[in-house]
C-alpha cells in the first residue's frame, strides 16, 4: 500500500474517517501531564511518514516505569524534553511491534506486511505510529506481536548495562536486583548469555520464575539481604536501590562495577543527585560506580533479535491490557511489582 492510498484512507486495514474525511486512527491522548485519567481515548489524524519514516500498524506496544515519568511530568526534570506547559507529544508509549502499513519513498529495507518491532519517540499507544525505518528491525519467526513489544526499552537497557557499561565477561559474577521486573528479567538472561554467574534478587512469589530464566542463585529479599552476606560480585545491575550506594557497595569486589538503575527519586530531578553523587565517588574509588541512561540503537536491537530467534532470551509478560484501557496498565506499572512486562494489545 502506497503513502497516497493512506492519505486516501485505502489500505488493507482501513484507518478510520473523520467527518471531513480525513484519515484517522483511535488513540490513547493526553492533553496535560497527570496520573493515568488524564489519558483519553480519541479518534485523532493519521500520522504521515516521511521519506526515510515507516507507518506501522500498531499491534502491541509495552508499557514501562519511564512512560509513567513521562505521563505524569515528574520528575519535572523530564519536561525539558517532553513539553515545560503541557506534553508535546500528546501520546504515551515507546515500544511497540506491528505490521507496516507504508513506507517512505527513501525505505528499501521494509515493505508493507513485514511484522517489525522497535521504539517510536511520538508515542505508540495508538493504532498507528509514525517511526524512522532505523528503529525499527523484523520480528523473528519464534516471536509474537506481544512479545516483540516487550523487548525494545527493557532488553536495551538491560544489554547496554551488561555489554557496554560493566563489560561483563564469562566467569564473571553478576547480581541483579528487581530481577523479576522489565528490566531484571531480561538482564539475568542476558548475563547468562554473557557466560557470567547470575544471581537474582526478587520476592518469594517471584523466586521459581527467575530461577526459570537461568539465575544460578536466587536471593529473597524478604529473607537475606545481600548486602550482609559474605558474597561478593563483579557486576551488580541495581535496578531497585531499595539501599543506600555505601551498603550495595560492601557487595561489590574492590574492582566491580555497580551500575545504580533506578529512575525513582526527587520529585524535581529524580534519580539526577544520587546520579551525580555516584560518578564524583567513583573517582575516589577502585569500585566503578556508572549510572547510566540506555540509548536505543538500531545494533543493538539486532543483537536483541538474534538473542530472541536463537532462544536465548524470552520475554516474560505479565499482563496485558486492551487500549480502552491503557490507564490501567500504567497504573499497575506504576505500583512497581510487575512480572516481566506489561503490554497493551492494539
Ligand atoms: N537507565 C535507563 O536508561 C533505564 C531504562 C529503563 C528503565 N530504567 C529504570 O529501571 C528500573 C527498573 O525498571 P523495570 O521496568 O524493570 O521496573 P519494574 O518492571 O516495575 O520491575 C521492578 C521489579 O522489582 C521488584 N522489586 C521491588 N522491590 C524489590 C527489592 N527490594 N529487591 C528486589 N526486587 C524488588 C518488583 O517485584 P516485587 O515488588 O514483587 O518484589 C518488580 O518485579 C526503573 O526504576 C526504571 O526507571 C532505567
Amino acid at each position: 500500500m502506497g503513502i497516497e492510498q493512506l492519505k486516501n484512507g485505502g489500505g488493507r486495514s482501513a484507518p478510520g474517517r473523520s467527518s471531513a474525511g480525513a484519515a484517522t486512527m483511535r488513540a490513547a491522548v493526553q492533553r496535560r501531564y497527570g496520573p493515568p485519567s488524564v489519558l483519553e481515548s480519541s479518534e485523532i489524524g493519521l500520522p504521515l511518514p516521511g521519506r526515510g519514516d515507516v507507518l506501522v500498524q500498531v499491534g502491541a506496544a509495552a508499557v514501562h516505569p519511564g512512560d509513567y515519568f513521562v505521563m505524569t511530568g515528574e520528575p519535572y526534570l523530564v519536561r525539558l524534553a517532553f513539553g515545560l506547559r503541557r506534553p508535546r507529544l500528546g501520546i504515551p508509549g515507546r515500544d511497540l511491534a506491528g505490521v507496516v502499513a507504508a513506507v517512505g519513498k527513501d525505505v528499501t529495507a521494509l515493505r508493507p506486511g513485514d511484522e517489525v518491532f522497535g521504539w517510536s519517540t511520538t508515542g505508540t499507544l495508538a493504532e498507528y505510529a509514525c517511526v524512522p525505518a532505523g528503529n525499527l528491525v523484523s520480528v523473528p519467526a519464534n516471536l509474537s506481536i506481544v512479545s516483540a513489544a516487550a523487548v525494545p526499552t527493557s532488553a536495551m537497557t538491560a544489554l547496554q548495562a551488561l555489554r557496554k557499561i560493566a563489560n561483563v565477561q564469562p566467569g564473571q559474577t553478576v547480581l541483579v536486583t528487581g530481577s523479576s521486573g522489565g528490566v531484571g528479567s531480561f538482564a539475568i538472561q542476558i548475563a547468562k548469555a554473557l557466560g557470567a554467574e547470575v544471581t537474582g534478587v526478587c520476592s518469594t512469589h517471584n523466586v521459581d520464575l527467575v530461577r526459570s530464566l537461568g539465575a544460578d542463585h536466587v536471593v529473597d529479599y524478604t529473607r537475606t539481604d545481600f548486602t550482609r552476606t559474605e558474597k561478593r560480585y563483579d557486576v551488580i545491575l541495581d535496578n531497585v536501590e531499595a539501599q543506600p550506594l555505601a551498603v550495595v557497595r560492601r557487595a561489590l569486589t574492590p574492582t566491580g562495577t555497580l551500575i545504580p538503575n533506578s529512575g525513582r527519586g526527587g520529585r524535581w530531578l529524580g534519580p539526577l543527585g544520587r546520579n551525580i553523587k555516584a560518578r564524583v565517588l567513583s573517582g575516589f574509588t577502585r569500585q566503578r560506580l556508572k549510572p547510566f541512561l540506555s540509548v536505543e540503537t538500531h545494533q543493538d536491537l539486532l543483537t536483541l533479535a538474534e538473542m530472541l530467534a536463537t532462544g536465548q532470551v524470552k520475554p516474560v509478560i505479565d499482563r496485558t491490557y486492551p487500549l480502552a484501557e491503557a490507564a490501567d496498565a500504567l497504573r499497575y506499572v506504576a505500583a512497581g511489582h510487575t512480572r516481566g512486562k506489561v503490554v497493551v494489545t492494539i
